[in-house]
């Protein structure tokens, strides 16, 4: 088995899940859950593995040393991806401390029921010496639980991120340089769209902190995914464009349909995005799957929504959809909502009550047409598309733009 070495006597030893496909709704083609070891006078084990992926954990320790010669064990972070091994590993190596956050130590007792292992609650900015290394962590709380943490190896200059930075890819190699950037780019958006979306806001802090403390980053060593030892700069600076929602000037159109009439509006609105110079993407949710979805609503400037009207509310896949980006909270963008319906139609004015909660500037009241659309009624579709382009063009431009409801 090859040693994975991010600094001599710095190892990963996670395990790489080829299998998984849906990760609590946010479809993947597998992950790795990334645990790292540390050989020097106090040997160190920095976060664990999913339990099923336990006894690789083991093997890819037992490759460099014997387990029960580990001194410390650092949970970064209790979400059970991270820590489902650990019951099997404490037993297994009976470490002298657990460092964990306060809310860490909280989590682990409320996930484990186990008041005796060891646990040592760190301070934030505290400084635990491992021979000729040391390590401080930083609290990174809600980011994304209350528990999280990251841990500074102060020496090497790697922070291990626990779920930040991190994307959902299973490969062969560990590395940022070993990998296609194109996939590597793609899987990191999808995760942040779906994992940190809603809290960018402490993202932002977060990174300004990072930068007031003027540390130096060798490497980023996440939880999941590559380790970013050649561009880390490459990851920050993308997280620094997304925390801020900042839109690439594209449109969506998002919408589920019934009998064709409400996918009728929305080709007869991208016309009028189009028309207006407006970049537009149609996402139909009965082939577009809501993580997909929500990856390309991350760096959209405005989202067009659309549903067929169904037993007074919107069809289910849309309803599905958004209640999962309500949850997620983008933000910085301009919206409109569109559906067919038979005899009460009330789709629209649910999808603008949940875009106005989210605080989505509406830029129409709303358009419905019942059953199916005439060439007239397609006209006023091309309308609302062209409305959508130039209240999106007056507010990449900077003008104040206000939502008409
Ligand atoms: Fe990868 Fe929040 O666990």
């Amino acid at each position: 088995m090859k040693k994975i070495e991010l600094a001599e006597n710095v190892y990963w030893v996670g395990a790489v899940d080829w299998v998984t496909r849906d990760f609590h709704g946010y479809s993947i083609n597998g992950t790795t859950y990334n645990a790292y070891l540390i050989i020097d006078e106090k040997i160190t084990l920095i976060d664990t593995v999913k339990r099923p992926y336990t006894s690789e954990l083991l093997h890819r320790i037992r490759n460099i040393i014997d387990p029960a010669k580990i001194d410390y064990l650092v949970v970064n972070h209790v979400e059970m991806d991270h820590s489902g091994a650990l019951p099997e590993i404490i037993e297994a190596i009976k470490p002298e401390k657990v460092f964990c956050s306060k809310m860490g130590h909280k989590a682990l007792l409320q996930h484990f029921h186990q008041p005796d292992w060891p646990y040592h609650v760190v301070t934030p900015g505290e400084e635990v010496s491992l021979g000729k290394r040391t390590l401080s962590f930083l609290e990174t709380r809600m980011l994304h639980w209350p528990d999280s943490m990251f841990t500074y190896l102060k020496e090497d200059e790697i922070l291990f991120t626990s779920d930040a930075f991190g994307e959902h890819l299973a490969t062969s190699e560990r590395f940022d340089d070993e990998v296609n950037q194109d996939v590597l780019m793609h899987e990191a958006t999808k995760y942040y769209a779906n994992i940190l979306t809603l809290y960018s806001p402490l993202v932002k802090k977060l990174l300004a902190k990072v930068q007031e403390m003027q540390l130096p980053i060798k490497m980023l060593a996440p939880d999941h995914g590559v380790v970013w030892r050649s561009n880390p700069g490459k990851i920050i600076e993308a997280y620094s464009r997304w925390c801020v929602h900042q839109g690439n000037g594209k449109a969506l159109v998002i919408y589920d349909t019934m009998w064709e009439s409400t996918k009728m509006m929305a080709k007869a609105i991208a016309e009028g995005l189009h028309e207006q110079g407006i970049e537009y993407k149609l996402l139909d949710l009965q082939v577009n799957h809501r993580s997909d979805v929500m990856t390309d609503v991350l760096e959209s400037s405005a989202v067009v929504l659309g549903s067929s009207t169904l037993n007074n509310g919107m069809l289910p896949r849309m309803a599905d959809f958004l209640m999962y980006m309500r949850g997620l909270r983008p933000t910085n963008k301009i919206g409109a909502c569109f559906g067919s319906y038979g005899w009460s139609g009330e789709a629209v004015k649910m999808m603008n009550e949940t875009l106005k909660e989210m605080n989505i500037i509406l830029c129409h009241e709303g358009l419905k047409v019942q059953y199916v659309p005439e060439h007239a009624q397609l006209g006023t579709c091309v309308e609302l598309g062209r409305t959508v382009g130039k209240t999106l063009k007056a507010f990449l431009a900077g003008e104040k733009v206000e939502s008409v409801i």
